[in-house]
């Protein structure tokens, strides 16, 4: 994990900053004894079961087994990548990294801040207009589609004047390149020679990324011309799939509600959003993808669907639900009659009506099935098995076997087809179950129960680092049955025999297994013993630990000696009985 930052700087931050104060700035936290605690923000909870240690310097959820040390709290929280964590808390505690030795790295880096620094004058640019001499039309238009001043400032919503080089002189004068400029999506070359403004005379939406940097702009017509929307292309830091629109405001209350209503388009967003339906995110268009689906997952496991009620909204979402459920998602949908949006829902009868459609969503099984009956004849029997086809392929997403089970009997039920043909069925579909889905999700594998013993012996020597030698002396790494505390030990060998601090904070930047991570903060918020109670219990484990390793030989020595038996090999045999005497005198 340590990557190519120097240790020593990570301790050094580590040792500056306060996890206290980072975590805080995020959620509230509430003192508990020592420790402090809150609701956990990386799963739905009602009681809280996330603490955070201030002696420590790390946080654990007994609920989700979520933790680590501040960096990581970044790394979740924030969506950021190791080494952004890194230079993140360096900064607020003055440390100085040293530059960084990838070059390639260092100016993919350094291009993307440059991409930013022009999408934010861009942004500042767009503004001006709007609310300058050329801006009446535009605000007019946007106070036409409900927005309010108030939200035209929040989104910063723009304006592109009609002019071909208004944004190219504005960015020039601001020292920036057209290289960059172009790299940033802004400006086209001209046949000719030069360059032009991408966006002219349309209203400017900016588009933001989780971290609420700008990256992109979709520039809709304030008339019905078409296009009707230009969008940013895909630059070195936006790709349209995977970014969600409005996301950056809106995964707080997502995260709040355990539930996120997924529509289309920027006005989809911003009219509910505006309106107080917060925990509603757009795809920006129709094709809802994988790598959107996997960012809301952290969010929450409940998702609502509400795309227009058209043809094409409808196709999209039957596309979406078989992606969210092969997600593990939980998926509902509103269904909105042809020639509606939310936007037009919300502006027509008021968001109190959308929010109730969304409490009464209708199950992915009710609205498919709905559909498909719309398009096909249930009474002709082609139709009946297409209708029936398509469901089992959407059914047939689930992982959990119970679900699939429960959801054939409910469709043989509702199409009165006996329950053998549509398990037949089912079974010829099989294979086809995503391998993506059948991977184990990181935070569902439950971890394997541990010997308490080996689990406190990890706290005693975190606690006290003169016990890593001595119980060292007593047991190798390789004498422990659990991977996870096999790692550990081995870590905290080896720090300590370069005279390194084995701090758990610091500890845990050596290894990049998260549920070795999660052992070693949960150890730390077991209750302390006394000074005596500690040696006897250090004692006790390392017998337990003794007995186990004892164990664990002569069961396999017993299968060495069971295998030499029956190949007849009476030399090795011998050896090994004599070995399984020798054990076992020494075990007495
Ligand atoms: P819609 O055609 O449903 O438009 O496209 P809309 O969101 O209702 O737009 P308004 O209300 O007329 O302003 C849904 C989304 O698809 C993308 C946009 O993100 C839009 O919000 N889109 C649509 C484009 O990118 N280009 C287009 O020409 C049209
Ligand atoms: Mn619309």
């Amino acid at each position: 994990m340590a990557g190519r930052i120097p240790e020593n700087l990570l301790e050094d931050i580590l040792g500056r900053v306060d996890i206290v104060e980072i975590i805080s700035s995020y959620i509230p936290l509430k003192k508990a004894g020592a420790n402090f605690k809150a609701n956990c923000p990386f799963h739905h909870e009602k009681t809280a079961s996330f603490m955070v240690s201030p002696d420590r310097q790390i946080y654990h959820c007994f609920g989700c087994g979520e933790s680590g040390n501040a960096f990581k709290f970044l790394m979740r929280h924030e969506r950021m990548e190791f080494p952004e964590a890194v230079e993140s808390l360096a900064k607020k505690c003055g440390v100085i990294l040293p530059q960084e030795d990838r070059p390639e790295a260092a100016q993919a880096a350094s291009l993307n801040n440059q991409l930013y620094k022009i999408n934010e004058l861009a942004v500042s640019f767009y503004e001006t207009n709007l609310y300058g001499a050329g801006g009446k039309t535009a605000l007019h238009y946007l106070a036409g589609r409900g927005i309010n001043p108030e939200t035209i400032k929040n989104f910063r919503l723009g304006l592109a004047s009609p002019a071909w080089d208004g944004l190219i002189n504005f960015l020039r004068s601001k020292n920036a390149s057209l290289a960059h400029m172009e790299q940033a999506g802004l400006i086209l070359p001209k046949k000719s020679g030069g360059y032009y403004d991408r966006f002219r005379e349309r209203v400017i939406f900016p588009i933001a990324d989780m971290r609420g940097r700008f990256i992109g702009f979709g520039a809709r017509v304030m008339d019905n011309s078409l296009p009707k929307y230009i969008n940013s292309p895909e630059t070195p830091v936006y790709t349209k799939g995977r970014n969600l629109f409005g996301f950056n405001l809106s995964k707080d209350f997502i995260r709040d509600a355990d539930c996120a209503v997924i529509v289309e388009g920027q006005l989809d967003f911003m009219i509910p959003f505006q309106e107080g339906l917060k925990n509603i995110v757009a795809s920006q268009g129709t094709a809802l993808t994988q790598d959107q689906i996997k960012l809301l997952k952290r969010y929450t496991r409940n998702i609502v669907m509400i795309y227009d009620g058209d043809t094409a909204g409808e196709t999209a979402t039957l596309r979406s639900l078989d992606m969210l459920i092969e997600e593990g998602l939980n998926v509902k949908v509103v269904p909105l009659p042809a020639g509606t949006d939310p936007d037009a829902l919300v502006r027509k009868a008021g968001v109190a009506t959308l929010k109730e459609k969304v409490e009464n969503a209708e199950s992915f099984f009710d609205y498919k099935l709905k559909v498909l009956r719309g398009r096909h004849q249930m009474k002709d029997p082609h139709g009946k098995a297409k209708i029936a086809s398509e469901m089992l392929a959407t059914i047939n997403k689930f992982e959990d076997a119970i679900l699939r089970g429960e959801y054939t009997r409910k469709l043989s039920d509702q199409m009165q087809i006996p329950e053998q043909d549509i398990a037949e069925e089912l079974h010829k579909l099989k294979p086809a179950v995503s391998q993506e889905a059948k991977q184990p999700a990181p935070q569902a594998a439950k971890p394997a129960p541990i010997n308490p013993a080996e689990k406190l012996l990890i706290k005693f020597m975190l606690e006290e680092r003169d016990l890593v030698e001595k119980i060292m002396q007593q047991l190798s790494p390789s004498d422990f049955a659990d991977a996870r505390t096999v790692k550990i030990v081995e870590v905290m060998r080896r720090l300590t025999l370069e005279g390194k601090s084995i701090s758990p904070s610091v500890l845990m930047n050596y290894f990049s297994e998260e549920d070795a991570t999660a052992l070693v903060c949960e150890t730390m918020f077991m209750p302390e013993l006394s000074e005596e109670g500690r040696e006897k219990a250090v004692h006790d484990c390392i017998a337990r630990i003794k007995v186990q390793r004892l164990r664990s030989r002569r069961e396999h020595l017993h299968i060495q000696i069971k295998s030499a038996q029956s190949l007849g090999d009476e030399t090795k045999l011998n050896s090994l009985i004599q070995e399984f005497h020798n054990l076992i005198k020494k075990g007495d």
